[in-house]
């Protein structure tokens, strides 16, 4: 075979690494055949000469090829393509597959986990999207205030590893927050920094169960609790709400020997009702006579609207049985990804241990200017002007609901959570309207996908807290002009 076929290029091109086109064309000459193993490869001299490069620049590019098993040297006798490739050339990478390309092993599990984002609403906040929040000047402005400080004051300790469960500082002060705030039972080794109150659901559900594992979910339900059981395999048990949250009884006479059950007590998501002190204990008692656990979501419980909250099932339990789940993605800003779970003590190590697996710890800096936020009084003041401006703004969507949409819709005015459900009268299919009022620029996400064996209702999801109340009424003025 002549010179030329086997490297048929001329002058490296100009632009392009030199040691990387010699590097690229020898490697191309063998995958084509062109060069066989066992074969010599043209001595450093020979080849710069007739391509006009620096002899240096093959050296380099023979170095890379010995490094990755392309070639082989024998001392004194020059440069070899590598015996070990024998057999093997046909793998090339990036050349076109065999026709017909055979279809892609994907995994089962992947299809339905690729539906998920393809279904996930847009990310930019819309009008009356859900769980978004407002941090105002001043939360900015001290957000901005405890950034400042938590860089001033980092030690070796935020440059390196930290604990999987997260720092110190801020699990005492969660564990403090919760104490008073929610009267959980715990001290700070049982809290386990997260991602969020996702994150906690997700980590509960790879600790706590294995595939064909039975569960209580709420039907309807949050969708990415459900998603996240069924991606782990095991069965999700649909058990209803009423207004007094989970039907016990049904869950119980479905399938008494679950592993778990997940719920939202505090603010049953969709529908907002809370769990009523009777079926809190029913829950409970179930719990402990089964040695079932129960996973609290309480996502959203800083925003009660009326009198005092309920506290958590934790603590009504002593936190025996129950895994509480909270988020700061809430309470300041989705995008902080920052929350925590508190475990009963028996399971506080393995969550750790878990974390570590998944991505070893939450990250330090972030860690950091969440406590000094919550240490300077920020956070506790921040709560407490959102949950002023949240009623307010829940006010003033119920409002424009009733004044242009009375007579098509029934408003459910929630005592607390950061969503409102507007029930459909007359008929109509929530997801028509939900499509409608999306192409009027306005998320009215539709519950009935929500429900699983129970009767669907028609209803829309409208979350209040990520805009100011004046852009209610224009956002429901194009509601209503998509219900028509
Ligand atoms: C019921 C429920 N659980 C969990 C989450 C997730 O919260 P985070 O953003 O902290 O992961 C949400 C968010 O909307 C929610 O509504």
């Amino acid at each position: 075979m002549s010179w030329a076929e086997v490297y048929p290029w001329s002058a490296p091109e100009v632009g392009r690494p030199v040691i990387r086109q010699v590097y690229d064309q020898v490697r191309g000459a063998i995958h084509a055949g062109a060069l066989k193993p066992g074969g010599r490869l043209p001595s450093s001299r020979d080849l710069a000469l007739r391509l006009g490069v620096a002899r240096a620049s093959v050296v380099a590019a023979y170095d890379q090829l010995l490094a990755e098993g392309y070639a082989q040297g024998r001392t004194g006798s020059g440069t070899y393509v590598s015996q070990d490739l024998s057999g093997v050339l046909d793998l090339k990478p990036g050349s076109p597959a065999p026709e017909p390309a055979p279809p892609p092993m994907l995994p089962e599990r992947a299809h339905g986990l690729a539906e998920i984002t393809a279904r996930a609403p847009a990310l930019d906040p819309q009008t009356f999207s859900n769980g978004r929040t407002l941090m105002d000047a001043r939360a900015q402005d001290a957000w901005g205030a405890s950034t400042r400080r938590a860089l001033r004051h980092l030690s070796p300790a935020h440059f390196g590893y930290g604990e999987p469960a997260g720092d110190p500082g801020l699990r005492a002060a969660v564990a403090d927050y919760l104490r008073a705030a929610r009267g959980v039972v715990c001290d700070p080794e049982q809290v386990i920094v997260t991602a969020g109150a996702q994150h906690a659901v997700d980590l509960a559900v790879r600790l706590l169960l294995k595939p064909g594992d039975r569960v209580w979910l709420e039907d309807p339900g949050y969708a990415n609790t459900w998603q996240a059981l069924l991606a782990a395999g095991a069965e999700g048990v649909a058990v209803p709400v009423d207004r007094s949250g989970l039907v016990v009884q049904a869950g119980v006479a479905q399938a008494p020997d679950a592993r778990a059950c997940f719920v939202t007590p505090s603010h049953q998501f969709p529908l907002g009702v809370a769990m009523s002190m009777g079926r809190r204990l029913e829950l409970i008692a179930w719990a402990r006579s089964t040695g079932a656990w129960i996973v609290e979501d309480d996502y959203a419980s800083e925003f009660r609207y009326a009198g005092a909250p309920l506290a958590s099932l934790q603590g009504l339990d002593g936190g025996e049985r129950t895994i509480y789940v909270g988020t700061f993605n809430k309470s300041l800003f989705p995008g902080l990804r920052l929350g925590y779970l508190v475990a009963p003590r028996p399971l506080m190590q393995a969550f750790a241990g878990l974390r570590r697996l998944a991505d070893r710890q939450p990250p330090t800096l972030t860690q950091a200017i969440t406590l000094d936020f919550m240490e300077s009084g920020q956070f506790a003041a921040h709560i407490r002007r959102r949950r002023l401006a949240y009623k307010a703004q829940r006010d003033a969507l119920a409002e424009a609901l009733a004044r242009r949409l009375g007579d098509v819709l029934d408003v459910d005015v929630p005592d607390q959570g950061m969503h409102l459900i507007a029930y459909l009268k007359d008929g109509r299919a929530d997801l028509e309207v939900e499509a409608a009022a999306l192409r009027n620029g306005v998320l009215a996400r539709g519950i009935s996908p929500l429900y699983h064996r129970a009767e669907p209702r028609h209803g829309l999801l409208l979350g209040f807290t990520g805009f100011p109340p004046r852009a209610m009424d224009a956002g429901v003025a194009r509601l209503a002009a998509a219900i028509g």
